[in-house]
């Protein structure tokens, strides 16, 4: 158990000494929140994530997948970015003309993800590398030198829930990104608000799970930032089975969410109809822009302000055609502020998520 002492120093420290000196490889994880394997990627993320050194992929502890779409050239920062997998699979997908920032706060994960670098250079055969690694806290991105407005996307996978202050890690974020950037990260959450003793169980902490939002808490604190609504893209569970984490956790329940939250222009586009172009590689039948939101080729389909405001502001503007709001009775965006665990029900049973129903 953490001792008396739970500042977010001491927090940070213990985190740091569990992915530095206790974890050295997936299989040392007690639980399986650092685990999770998506399944269904399309083709140019599979090959981008096997091409990923062997090294780096036994010390991935991620709970999702973050790779968003549309990222070519693009200039990506992962929060909490450990041996790099992810750093480096988007450092093949924004081609060379891209650029991935790391940022993590532990030296020894910092130092396996920089001792990769040429390796993936020359795997992408690029004259000069595309990722750089830089040692930080999540928490104060604008110290560790990342300057404000210059991210299209930042991307975190299973780390935001480590932090002791997560309104400052998504206060940061949003300094950093540009108007029209996104989060997309995945993140474990909880069905309640913790208790105290669960807070401080230290294992449980560096496992994601202490660190665990509500889940309702993300809306409030996306919202306080000036984010858009949080965009759920995928959900899975997060059993915790073993009796001694059991007795501390009670009968709290855990699921691994893959959120995306936008930075919106002052001024918001009214609710329009968009079809897409099918431009977007791996995406050229459909893009699934979220649970509730798939743009098929060439379908009109209606959208509220906010995502209007959204593809409009966003490295997705090109790839749609824009028309005056037709007769819709209502979009398919609303109600978006949905409970995963109820989702994670309905997934269990029907084998797939519904898209809530309009009309
Ligand atoms: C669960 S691992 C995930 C690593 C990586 N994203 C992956 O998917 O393999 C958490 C990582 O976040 C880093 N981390 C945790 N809290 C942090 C903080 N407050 N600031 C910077 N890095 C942090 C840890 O050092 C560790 O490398």
């Amino acid at each position: 158990m953490m001792a008396a002492a739970t500042g977010d120093e001491y927090v940070r420290d213990s985190v740091k000494d569990y992915y530095g000196k206790r974890l050295k490889s997936a299989k040392d994880l007690k639980t399986v929140s650092c685990k999770t394997t998506p399944t269904g990627l399309p083709k140019p993320v599979r090959e981008a994530l096997s091409d990923i050194h062997d090294e780096v992929v036994r010390r991935y502890y991620g709970c999702g997948l973050v790779i968003p779409e549309q990222v070519k050239g693009i200039r990506i920062l992962d929060l909490g970015s450990g041996s790099g997998r992810d750093c480096f699979a988007l450092s093949k997908l924004v081609g060379e003309n891209g650029y991935i920032v790391g940022i993590d706060m532990t030296d020894e994960q910092l130092e396996i993800a920089n001792q990769y670098i040429d390796y993936h250079r020359d795997k992408f055969g690029y004259k000069k590398s595309n990722v750089e690694f830089v040692k930080g806290y999540i928490e104060k991105l604008t110290e560790a030198g990342l300057k404000e407005n210059s991210f299209d996307a930042i991307i975190s996978n299973c780390v935001v829930n480590l932090s002791p202050d997560k309104k400052a890690v998504l206060r940061e974020a949003y300094k950093v990104l540009k108007v029209g950037g996104e989060v997309y990260f995945s993140d474990i959450y909880c069905d309640r608000n913790l208790p105290e003793s669960a807070r401080k169980h230290e294992v449980l902490w560096g496992e994601c799970i202490s660190g665990a939002l509500f889940w309702k808490e993300l809306f409030s604190l996306a919202k306080e930032v000036g984010f858009s609504t949080p965009r759920m893209v995928s959900v899975s569970p997060v059993p915790i089975t073993q009796p001694e984490f059991k007795e501390v956790i009670g009968d709290a329940q855990f699921v691994s969410v893959t959120y995306r939250l936008f930075k919106l222009p002052e001024t918001k586009q009214p609710a329009r109809q968009v079809i897409y172009n099918g431009e977007i590689p791996g995406h050229e039948t459909e893009l699934k822009f979220d649970f509730a939101v798939t743009f098929k080729k060439g379908d009109l389909v209606p959208v509220d302000s906010e995502l209007s405001t959204i593809l409009d502001s966003s490295r997705y503007k090109e790839e749609f055609e824009f028309q005056p709001a037709g007769k819709m009775c209502c979009s398919p965006t609303t109600k978006m502020e949905l409970n995963p665990f109820e989702y994670m029900e309905i997934l269990k049973k029907d084998g797939k998520l519904p898209a809530p129903s309009c009309c």
